[in-house]
């Protein structure tokens, strides 16, 4: 017997399969063969919401949530938040390796000259009604630059989709900052080339008269760094959405939109602001208890706890802790952090929440520190979708070179009627109406 295998007896025949075992896992279609006669669909594997199913094989992100580990490319998530820019990360993420300094000043300066949004994207923008939320605007602008760049469709032409890929990855600040400046009410800045990544998103963001923008060190690093840290996450509910759409080979532009789609939900990057939500219901440190309790009781979930993959502390969420310390130094202290930091001992000595391995997760810090920076709490989520955007685009493109993938089609289990003939006696029918 191969040591790789694994035999499995179907008991309502008695019948022996010896399936391979590759990578810890067995290929769900060598189920199909396990049969009860030649009528027989054969066995498929029933698992709602993938909990215990690998989509893809993939050499972009390791994560070991046991140990609380997360790598690019090989790399520890420390080490490049410690060593990097955002930019450099993304490139790592796309073609694989850190890029040296010419590859740097190439990369960064092709990012650069891709941040301008066509007039007409702009103008569409500016028709959304003024209280309209940023990650709707968001998502929806994306995919209407869909028709800005009709070419982006040819996405078997490698160099094609690598230059959507550029104008996405400069364009999510531009894009995302115009939501913000129009949900204030304020004119639209346009980039600024002699800027950073960062510092010239918070100079679309935050420029009002003055004639040159001067974004704060400190701040625009630990946006960087965050940056690095929400670039990519394996098969997460929104890049699944990325892989899934993108399997039916739409360009890029409309599949990251719903990507962006998935991200905006509460349970996944709309979680950050529902964080603050949380904070500010809390309120004060005395009424932590009692919310505990409710959350115990089944009533909601404590926002930024928990994770699928992570049953251990989420790496992100310790380096974000120490970024918040070096913004607050700048900004004052969020008096949210406060609660944060008590709910968080409170909830890490208790036992639902030790039983169950509910460990903050990578939003419940976030929040705090991008409201200390000024942010608007509508606004976090988009802030995860801009770094989130080059991880969607690294896998998306890894989906399209892998022979073995092919449009993303899940199969169910019907448990519906058996067939039903209309009763004519009972229900108005079309011949009914007729006869009328
Ligand atoms: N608060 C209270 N209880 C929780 C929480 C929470 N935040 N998260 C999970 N639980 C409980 C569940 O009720 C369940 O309890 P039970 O066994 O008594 O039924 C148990 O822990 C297991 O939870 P599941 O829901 O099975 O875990 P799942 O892997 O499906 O969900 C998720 C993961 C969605 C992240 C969940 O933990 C959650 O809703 N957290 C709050 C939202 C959040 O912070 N999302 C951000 C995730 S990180 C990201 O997307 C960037």
């Amino acid at each position: 017997m191969p040591e790789n295998t694994l035999t499995v007896t179907d008991n309502r025949t008695n019948k022996t399969y010896t399936l391979p075992i590759e990578n810890g896992t067995i290929r769900g279609m060598d189920l199909r063969q396990i049969k009860t006669g030649a009528e027989d669909f054969g066995l498929m594997s029933y698992d709602p919401a993938f909990m215990n199913t690998a989509s893809c094989k993939s050499a972009i992100t390791f994560i070991d949530g046991d140990r609380g580990i997360l790598r690019y490319r090989g790399y520890n998530i420390e080490d490049l938040a410690e060593n990097c820019t955002y930019l450099q990360v993304a490139y790592l993420l796309l073609f694989g390796e850190l890029p040296d300094q010419k590859q740097t000043r190439e990369w960064v300066d092709k990012i650069t000259h891709h941040t301008m949004l066509h007039e007409t994207t702009k103008e569409f923008m500016h028709r959304f009604r003024h209280d309209a939320h940023p990650m709707g605007v968001l998502t929806s602008t994306v995919a209407a630059l869909s028709t800005v760049y009709p070419e982006a469709k040819n996405i078997h032409d490698p160099e094609n989709r690598m230059l959507q890929i550029i104008r996405l990855v400069a364009k999510m600040p531009t894009m995302a900052a115009y939501s913000y400046r129009h949900s204030l009410g304020f004119p639209y800045v346009y980039p600024d080339n002699e800027l950073t990544y960062t510092e010239n998103f918070m100079n679309m963001l935050w420029k009002m008269v003055e004639p040159k923008y001067v974004a704060n060190p400190v701040l625009a690093r630990a946006l960087d760094i965050l940056f690095i840290l929400h670039a990519d996450h394996e098969q997460n509910c929104s890049t699944n959405t990325m892989r899934c759409v993108g399997s039916s080979h739409p360009d890029p532009y409309l599949a990251v939109s719903g990507a962006c789609a998935a991200l905006a939900g509460p349970l996944h990057g709309g979680a950050n602001e529902a964080v603050l939500i949380m904070l500010a219901e809390i309120g004060d440190k005395r009424n932590i208890p009692d919310y505990i309790k409710r959350i115990k009781e089944g009533k909601g979930k404590l926002m930024g706890f928990g994770h699928r993959v992570y049953k251990n502390y989420d790496p992100r969420a310790r380096i974000i802790k120490q970024i918040a310390d070096q913004v607050f130094q700048v900004t004052g202290k969020n008096p949210k952090l406060e609660i944060a930091l008590e709910l968080e001992k409170i909830a890490l000595e208790d036992e639902y929440f030790v039983t169950r391995k509910l460990y903050p997760n990578v939003d419940f810090y976030s929040g705090i520190i991008y409201q200390a920076m000024g942010f608007l709490p509508e606004m976090f989520t988009v802030l995860f979708a801009i770094p989130r955007t080059v991880g969607w685009l690294a896998q998306w493109n890894e989906m399209l070179e892998d022979k073995e993938q092919k449009i993303s089609r899940p199969r169910q289990v019907y448990i519906g009627h058996a067939l039903r003939k209309i009763d004519g006696t009972k229900f108005a029918t079309v011949k009914s109406a007729v006869g009328r």
